[in-house]
């Protein structure tokens, strides 16, 4: 299989010999006209016009009401956690199988995270699972659902669209509301994907996506959180601009805020990104099903695909390997070929930093991190 699939790959982006990375941005638009608007109009920092296109375009493409760009999607979800009313001492139920800064914006808020299983099918937070483990530890006294356990309030819920896609999320939402429980979406990798013709991001109080170098678009760093609700968007911009008093000169600020608002040369970048988006897309659906075309030959290996119901943006294809020796095996031979592949994240809940959070019995996760295998996913 190994040799058979190096040349498919290779074919794909006509590349015979050299590197072949997961994810490289592509640039062919507007990126540079852009740029060099934003530098003549000397508006490179957090105020100007590309900063507000931005927003205005997120709000048309995803559907949500509001939309406050941020520095970068870390940034935006440790606001988001703060808006949607996490405190010190809080516990916030995420996922173990996500990239780090899911738990580390919890952390940052002084809360604890606290680790549910994902299902398999999906990749992202189990419905069942949640239900069924808010029934053995949650409680609900004067509104405020709390850990029967360790006695902290349960604040908010992070349940994360891993690699573009779609979980379901209308159940955890659900959920959530029958324990007075905020979600704040980490749609990060999810730009382009819908659930039920919904944009992942805009089920719960808020969502969250990311700019960073390796996302479907790109503004070199950069996030965004979007949401229905006027009065948390005001906030998020007031937050997110040093809690600066809105004053025609004066500069007076009234609560320790942040410096976390999007340059706009960033947002420069960014328009023109928005711009190629729905291309990207259809370019990567389109080499998922290639994929899922190739691997159906080959025992052993799963090409994870999109739910019912769902359109996933396929920001990164995702293999399913038999057992982790098979998937060892499979690293070592496309790496060896120059083709990058590499395995999932180590589950948060093992990282140092987070042992010892509170968790669900996480059997899927575990399995899961022994067998799934990101391959190139480029758009070319
Ligand atoms: C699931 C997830 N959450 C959060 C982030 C953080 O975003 P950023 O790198 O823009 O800070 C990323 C990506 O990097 C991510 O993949």
């Amino acid at each position: 299989m190994y040799n058979n699939l190096s040349k498919f790959i290779r074919e794909h982006y006509n590349q015979e010999s050299g590197f072949i990375p997961l994810h490289s941005p592509v640039f062919n638009g507007n990126e540079k006209k852009y740029v060099i608007d934003a530098i003549d109009s000397t508006f490179v920092s957090s105020v100007g016009a590309y900063v507000d296109k931005f927003e205005d375009e997120i709000c048309n493409y995803t559907g949500s009401n509001h939309a406050v760009a941020i520095v970068n999607g870390t940034n935006a979800l440790h606001l988001s956690l703060l808006l949607a009313g996490v405190g010190e001492g809080d516990e916030v139920i995420t996922q173990p199988l996500s990239f780090v800064a899911t738990a580390n914006a919890i952390s940052y808020c002084k809360a604890i995270p606290h680790f549910v299983d994902v299902d398999k099918e999906t990749l992202g937070l189990s419905p069942s699972l949640l239900k069924n483990y808010l029934k053995q530890i949650a409680k609900i006294k004067e509104g405020v659902c709390y850990n029967k356990i360790t006695g902290n309030k349960i604040s908010a819920c992070v349940p994360m669209h891993t690699f573009g896609l779609p979980m379901y999320i209308d159940e955890i939402v659900n959920i959530c509301n029958h324990y007075n429980i905020s979600v704040v979406e980490d749609a990060a990798e999810s730009l382009g994907s819908f659930y039920k013709n919904k944009h992942t991001g805009t089920f719960g109080l808020l969502g969250v996506f990311s700019f960073n170098g390796n996302k479907i678009v790109t503004s070199g760093g950069g996030g965004v959180i979007i949401t229905n609700d006027k009065e948390i968007a005001k906030k998020a911009k007031y937050l997110s601009t040093q809690a600066k008093v809105p004053h025609k000169w004066e500069y007076s600020h009234d609560f320790i805020g942040f410096n976390y608002r999007m340059p706009n040369i960033n947002a420069a970048l960014l328009c023109a990104q928005i711009e190629c988006l729905e291309f990207f897309v259809q370019k990567k659906r389109g080499l998922s099903d290639s994929y899922h075309h190739f691997f159906k030959d080959y025992e052993g290996v799963i090409l994870i695909r999109e739910i019912d119901e769902s359109r996933s943006n396929y920001w990164l294809n995702t293999l399913l390997i038999k057992d982790q020796n098979e998937r060892d095996v499979f690293l070592n031979s496309l790496n060896k070929f120059n083709i990058m592949t590499r395995p999932v994240w180590n589950l948060i809940n093992t990282l140092n930093m987070y042992e010892k959070c509170p968790k669900s019995d996480l059997s899927n996760s575990i399995w899961l991190e022994k067998r799934l295998v990101n391959i190139p996913s480029s758009v070319c």
